[in-house]
């Protein structure tokens, strides 16, 4: 089996953890592994398969013979270095929001559309980890009839803003527990002005505001929900918060079909989505929780009902691991697709 030259920009970052867990996990069929990072990083080691590998400082010289390069490392650095890895030949697989409303960038979730990689032109971006979790239901239910409008809300994990999050809620319980807690520095986000305590909190903002006051992450859902699907006819809304939890996304969804929709008809369909498992049993209090997936690439559903106030409403409650399915599993996955399709040379 021929083996790939990877680079993975963000290697020390929670994205880039999570995707070299799942390269040693998944065996991914690897010639050389590149470790790239910030200035901040250099020379720090890591140990991959026995090995213990330095992380070199990003450049625009970082991407010879690199076949693919995973970018976890924040838009600004895919516009600045996406164009040199794939100047040098490499398949770039973007997780940051850098590239993926461009039009001549695929946007790729494999069991939602994975045959958008075919006309990739060296980029692939990876949608929103709150659009995948999202979609990985939403898409399925798409068979049992046309949705009119869906609206969600979100209660996501404090991973989901990267490292120093993680760190400043557990800083937080800590100081709480010791009597004061520490100051808040990084949430809800860490370029806006005020940042706001969230151990034993809610934040109803998740990235900074958009001008007609979404979230951009509220607007990143939309939008990438358009493209992925192509189809913007379907009316999407809703309203992202993060909550005190450190992995895993929740997704409370209320969708309104064009025809009425039972229960059951939601269940049989999810039942055999690929990537989704049906979690859904009231009757004996059986429903995902985010605890429970803090090492799981599958999304799971429950908490399915008829939504008694409109024709062709049901909810549904979604929690996926977004550092895996959110972020390196789909990623990962891209690359396997583009390796299965022949689109790797
Ligand atoms: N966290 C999630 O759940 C999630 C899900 C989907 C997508 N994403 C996206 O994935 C990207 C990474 O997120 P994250 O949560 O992993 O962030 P993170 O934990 O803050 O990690 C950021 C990474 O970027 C590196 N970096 C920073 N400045 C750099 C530079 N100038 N050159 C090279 N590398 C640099 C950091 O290296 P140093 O150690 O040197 O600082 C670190 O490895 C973001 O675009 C994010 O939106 C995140």
């Amino acid at each position: 089996m021929k083996k790939y030259n990877i680079a993975v920009v963000g290697a020390t970052g929670a994205v880039g953890r999570t995707l070299l867990r799942l390269l040693v996990k998944e065996d991914f069929p690897i010639s050389e592994l590149t470790l790239l990072a910030s200035a901040r990083s250099a020379g720090r080691r890591i140990e991959f398969r026995g090995e213990n590998l330095i992380v070199e400082e990003a450049t625009k010289d970082s991407f010879h013979d690199i076949d693919i390069a995973f970018f976890c490392a924040g838009g600004a650095i895919s516009k600045e270095y996406a164009q040199y890895a794939v100047a040098s030949g490499a398949v770039v697989i973007d997780n940051s929001s850098a590239y993926r409303l461009n039009p001549e960038v695929p946007l790729v979730i494999p069991e939602v559309n994975g045959d958008a990689v075919d006309n990739h032109r060296g980029i692939i971006a990876n949608p929103n980890c709150s659009a995948i979790i999202m979609l990985m239901a939403l898409k399925p239910l798409l068979a049992i009839s046309p949705i009119k409008r869906v609206v969600f809300s979100t209660y996501q994990a404090v991973s989901g803003a990267g490292n120093k999050a993680v760190s400043e809620l557990e800083q937080q319980v800590r100081g709480y527990v010791a009597g004061s807690i520490p100051e808040a520095k990084i949430l809800p986000s860490s370029s806006d002005d005020k940042h706001f305590q969230i151990a034993f909190n809610v934040l109803p903002q998740v990235d900074v505001f958009a001008d007609d006051y979404y979230t951009k992450e509220e607007l990143k859902i939309i939008k990438e929900a358009h493209k992925i699907l192509n189809d913007e006819t379907i009316g999407i809304t809703g309203t992202c918060v993060r909550v005190p939890v450190f992995w895993c996304h929740s997704e409370s969804l209320n969708i309104q079909f064009e025809r009425f929709v039972s229960r059951q008809e939601v269940r049989d369909t999810l039942m055999n989505a690929p990537g989704v498992v049906l979690y859904d049993d009231p009757d004996k209090q059986i429903y995902p929780m985010p605890l429970d997936y803090y090492d799981e690439d599958n999304v799971y559903v429950g908490r399915i009902r008829e939504d008694h106030t409109v024709i062709g409403g049901i909810n549904i409650w979604i929690v996926g691991n977004q550092l895996r399915k959110g972020a390196a599993t789909n990623a990962l996955q891209i690359a396997r697709l583009l390796i299965d399709k022949g689109l790797l040379l």
